[in-house]
């Protein structure tokens, strides 16, 4: 495993959609390692195939206290969200930033796991906001694009 270089707003990677992962291959089961040494390195909650350089649709999640709970999803698709929840966001590519965005405070999502089974999992308040967070980056969409308001100087990050 290997953390890589996450990218940081202004780079044009980050402006653009990524494609459908097809297979499973040894060099993706690397990134899908190297995405999460990467973000637990960088204490995220989430990262985006496309925050390292990797036009793919991959996203890494862990919302869990002690950072225990890996989450990760090829292809995801948001099915269904409910409701509505206002407050502070985060990403590693806008370091030393937060801003106030309304995300859904429900989300189901349809994706693969990292055996390319499909999933569907359910995520409402953090969870909720890090999956809508996530996927944008894989259409090329940073949450600065959202926020409420200025943006603010912050030390978290998600
Ligand atoms: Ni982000």
């Amino acid at each position: 495993m290997a953390i890589r270089q996450i990218r940081k707003i202004g780079d044009s990677i980050l402006k653009k959609t990524s494609k459908e992962i097809k297979e499973m291959t040894p060099r993706i089961s690397t990134l899908i390692d190297d995405m999460l040494e990467t973000m637990y390195n960088a204490n995220g909650v989430g990262l985006a195939a496309p925050q390292v350089g990797i036009l793919k649709r991959l996203v890494v999640i862990d919302v869990s206290e002690n950072g225990d709970q890996p989450i990760v999803l090829i292809n995801p698709v948001i099915e269904e969200a409910q409701g509505e929840q206002t407050g502070d966001e985060g990403c590693l590519s806008v370091p030393g930033k937060a801003g106030t965005v309304t995300r859904p405070n429900y989300v189901k999502v349809r994706a693969l796991d990292r055996n390319m089974q499909p999933i569907e999992l359910e995520g409402s308040e953090l969870l909720a906001r890090a999956f809508c967070h996530e996927i944008d980056h894989l259409d090329g969409v940073l949450y600065v694009e959202k926020v409420e308001g200025e943006l603010k100087s912050s030390d978290s990050e998600a």
